[in-house]
């Protein structure tokens, strides 16, 4: 089984530890949910992941394993976007206002030695996969011309350029309205189903878990609390934090949302 891994991740600001010995495993075809409160420390574990902590912080233990095997720094590097894709909250925010859809994945591609013509034959097939009906007019497009949905969309696509075989989702749906949430999530399951992704999902929304993980890790304060199938934590949630969680969604909610 082809598995992507963190083992014991620590992660400091100077002296203020914000991640705590965090271990997660991702497996193909399957869906850990990442959930808690804001400020857990889930962003943060994501990005460790990939490599690509900010600056200011500094990682002061632990390692990415892929196949059980412990990476160096540069393979953990290499697995960006090969191996692994990357899709994050706010997606306006990750486009170049100034330049088409077209030319961001042409850069992409272009960057994993696709020939322009194969590239744009690819970057078309992508954005069908995701939807779009029309994906010429989507690649002739700015980002301010698309909706917040579309861009998640596209962003989706983008990750999928080398076929990884995982996908890490940073609240991928927290910017939008309940529709286009819907079907994103749809075609993350999709993902999952047709191509054997695996993926882990970070939201602080159980509705999300409830429709598309098939485990779960709760965090809070840097650390994981609880960590099980998706079907145990909401029948009976073990720590306060997955139990707080859950009264905060039955009370949002209600108990019929299951
Ligand atoms: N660049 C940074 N410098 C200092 N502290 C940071 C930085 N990024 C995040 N933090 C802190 O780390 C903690 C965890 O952040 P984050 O992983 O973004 O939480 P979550 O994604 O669960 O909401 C928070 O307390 C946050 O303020
Ligand atoms: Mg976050």
């Amino acid at each position: 089984m082809s598995t992507l891994a963190i083992q014991g991740l620590c992660v400091s600001a100077g002296a203020t530890p914000l991640v705590r010995d965090v271990s997660l495993q991702l497996a193909r075809g399957r869906v850990l949910g990442l959930v808690g409160t804001s400020g857990g420390g889930k962003s943060l574990t994501v990005l460790a992941m990939l490599g690509l902590l900010p600056p200011a912080l500094r990682q002061t233990g632990g390692q990415v394993l892929r196949d059980g095997a412990v990476l160096a720094a540069q393979q953990v590097a290499a697995l960006r976007g090969a191996v692994v894709g990357l899709v994050q909250q706010s997606p306006r925010a990750c486009f170049n206002p100034l330049v088409t859809i077209g030319r961001h994945f042409a850069e992409t591609l272009a960057a994993h030695g696709l020939a322009r013509r194969a590239a744009a034959d690819r970057a078309a097939g992508l954005l069908a996969e995701v939807g779009f009906a029309d994906p010429a007019a989507v690649l002739a497009s700015y980002a301010f011309q698309l909706s917040g949905g579309m861009l998640q969309r596209v962003m989706l696509a983008l990750a999928l350029c080398r076929d990884p075989d995982f996908l890490l989702a940073d609240e991928p749906t927290t910017d939008l309205d309940l529709a286009v949430q819907a079907q994103i999530l749809a075609l993350l399951e999709q993902m999952v189903a047709q191509r054997g992704i695996g993926v882990l999902l970070v939201t602080h929304d159980l509705s999300v878990i409830a429709r598309l993980a098939d485990d779960v890790a709760v965090m809070q304060g840097g650390r994981i609390v609880e960590q099980r199938d998706v079907v145990g934590l909401f029948e009976a949630p073990c720590h306060p934090a997955t139990q707080a969680l859950l009264r905060t969604h039955f009370a949002l909610y209600g108990e019929a949302t299951e």
